[in-house]
C-alpha cells in the first residue's frame, strides 16, 4: 500500500509539509513516495494520494492545478486529499480558510476527500526573486515561519487512519 504525496513549491515550505505528512504516514506503517507534483505522470497503483500546492496572488501554485488537470477525469482515481500552504499569520490555525477557487476546483476534479489550508512560511533568506519580495514584506511585518507542524501531522495522521480503514 504506497501513498504519493505530491507538492508544489516555490519557497521550499510546502515541500516540508510533504515531508512532515510522509513521516506520520510513514509511521502509520504506509508505503509513501514523496514527489514534486510536476514530476508525477502516473499516478496508478497509489492505495492514495495526497497533493499539497503554496498559495500565490490569491491562487494555488500551477504544479498543483495541473496536477489536478491531468487526472482529472481518470475512471479509477485513488482517494485523494488535498492541502494548502500560504497565510502568513495565524489565520489558518485560528479558523478554517476556505479553498481558493483553483483549489476548489481541483477538489471537484479529484473528487477530494478533504482540503485543509495550513499557515505558510516566508523567508527573507530566500533566493531570487522571492526572497527580494519575502525581504520588502517583512518591513511591512509579513515574513516568517507561520506553519504549524503538530496541526499538518495531526491531519496527515487522520489520513492514515482512513487509508488504513479502507
Ligand atoms: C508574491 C506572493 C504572493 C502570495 N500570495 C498569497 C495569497 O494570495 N494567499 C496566501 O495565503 N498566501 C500567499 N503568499 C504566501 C505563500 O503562500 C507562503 O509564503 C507559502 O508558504 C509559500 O510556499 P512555498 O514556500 O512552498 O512556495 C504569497 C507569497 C508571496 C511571496
Amino acid at each position: 500500500m504506497t501513498v504519493l504525496v505530491a507538492y508544489a513549491t516555490t519557497g521550499g515550505s510546502t515541500a516540508e509539509i510533504a515531508g512532515w505528512i510522509a513521516e506520520e504516514l510513514r509511521g502509520a506503517a504506509l508505503a509513501v513516495d514523496v514527489r514534486p507534483a510536476a514530476e508525477v505522470d502516473d499516478i496508478d497503483g497509489y492505495a492514495a494520494v495526497v497533493l499539497g500546492g503554496a498559495m500565490y496572488a490569491a491562487g494555488w501554485h500551477r504544479d498543483a492545478r495541473q496536477f489536478a488537470h491531468r487526472f482529472a477525469g481518470r475512471p479509477a482515481l485513488p482517494p485523494v486529499w488535498l492541502f494548502s500552504s500560504g497565510p502568513l499569520d495565524s489565520s489558518a490555525d485560528e479558523a478554517e480558510v476556505p479553498p481558493t477557487p483553483q483549489a476548489l476546483e481541483a477538489i471537484r476534479a479529484l473528487h477530494a476527500r478533504g482540503h485543509v489550508t495550513f499557515g505558510g512560511r516566508l523567508s527573507t533568506e530566500t533566493r531570487g526573486w522571492l526572497g527580494f519580495i519575502a525581504r520588502r514584506m517583512d518591513s511591512e511585518g509579513h515574513a516568517g515561519d507561520f506553519r504549524n507542524p503538530d496541526r499538518v501531522r495531526a491531519w496527515a495522521r487522520d489520513i492514515a487512519a482512513e487509508i488504513r480503514a479502507g
